[in-house]
């Protein structure tokens, strides 16, 4: 599998170490962040991105920025985390994994202060609250990486040797821990010879799919072939895709389904070719707490990702009007199963998600 890790601790240095995804492919360069405000400037900017990768990004980050504060007492540790808490969260709206992984490291810092007051010395109390979020980060880090193997067994207990499969954005090891969600199947069925041709969606405007997927798949050996976003239906109907695998950023209740800009046209077209379009993420991507896609928050960005950013020059007039949304949603009626660690939901996802969820 790969070297590289997108996110990862420095414990001794006291930094978060990212591999910068705005580098790639070019070039693969690591970044090691002590200041919470880098770590929110790498979220907000993607240099690490996807949900899962994001929230684990989120837990080191709020244990680093208590442990380099210099905190001496329980309660100034408990006051740092409240407002570093409030701060990671103005970074992205969209993936619950950022809010769920620092909700989880505050009712971790709350079950260790309790501890802590009920006992003596106060010197020492500090230092265990660091320790207690250190293992609550790493807990996060450890059990997606779990999550991402498991998704991919049962992912690929939906595939066929030498099935076209597509993908769009980038679910794979640079948006986790490792080893990705909708791209796990994909690496699990080459080590098991498989011989899968993916097509990756190039992803526009801020072309996940050809920096990062075809990087990281052609890296690994996988046949990838890139195509323009609006190449998609060619593809699928000229019968070179037998699967659609995607990741998501939060799954409403009723299983409509956020993820990248992109997903519901891709979504749309597969039902058109009567294609399955599976959607594969942690369970920590379902949120119970939204009813249906029209409550989940729809990051907007900036124009000038559309109309510059990767480009030597611009691409279009300098003052045109843009709208740049970052996530759409695709309607749960699209989606043929929704794919978490704790195995396969199917429609009707009101109820097969309630089980599936943690
Ligand atoms: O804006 P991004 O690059 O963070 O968007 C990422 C996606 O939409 C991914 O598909 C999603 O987060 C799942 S990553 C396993």
């Amino acid at each position: 599998m790969h070297e590289f890790r997108s996110v990862a601790l420095d414990d001794r240095a006291g930094a978060l170490v990212i591999l910068d995804q705005t580098r790639l492919p070019g070039e693969v360069v690591y970044l090691r962040l002590s200041r919470l405000e880098d770590i929110w400037e790498a979220i907000k900017n993607l240099r690490v991105r996807g949900a899962p990768a994001i929230g684990i990004a989120a837990a080191y980050g709020i244990y680093l920025a208590v442990r380099n504060s210099g905190v001496g007492a329980p309660e100034e540790a408990v006051a740092l985390f409240k407002h570093a808490k409030q701060y990671l969260e103005t970074s992205r709206p969209t993936a619950v994994n950022l809010f769920w992984a620092l909700n989880r490291m505050e009712e971790r810092l709350a079950a260790a202060s309790r501890a802590e007051s009920r006992s003596a010395s106060s010197s020492a109390s500090v230092g265990n609250l660091f320790s207690a979020l250190k293992e609550e980060a790493d807990s996060i880090r450890d059990e997606d990486a779990r999550m991402c193997r498991a998704i991919g067994g049962h992912g690929l207990s939906l595939l066929q040797r030498g099935w076209g499969l597509l993908t769009h954005c980038n679910a794979g090891a640079l948006a986790t821990s490792e080893f990705g969600t909708a791209l796990a199947p994909i690496y699990l069925g080459d080590q098991r010879g498989y011989h899968f041709r993916v097509f990756a969606d190039e992803t526009r405007p801020l072309l996940q799919g050809a920096r990062l997927t075809a990087w990281e798949l052609s890296e690994a050996g996988v046949d990838v072939t890139l195509i323009c976003d609006n190449m998609a239906a060619t593809v699928m109907k000229k019968g070179l895709v037998q699967a659609v695998l995607v990741g998501c950023d939060r799954v409403a209740a009723n299983g409509d389904t956020a993820n990248k800009i992109g997903t519901l046209g891709v979504a749309i077209l597969a039902k058109r070719y009567g294609i399955p379009f599976y959607v594969l993420g942690p369970s920590s991507t379902i949120d119970l707490a939204c009813p249906n896609g029209a409550s989940i928050a729809i990051e907007e960005r900036p124009g000038d990702e559309i109309t510059t950013k990767w480009y030597a020059s611009p691409l279009a007039p300098e003052h045109i009007k843009t709208f740049n949304p970052a996530f759409d949603v695709t309607d749960a009626p699209l989606i043929t199963a929704i794919i978490t660690e704790n195995g396969i939901a199917r429609p009707p996802f009101e109820r097969s998600l309630a089980e599936f969820a943690r």
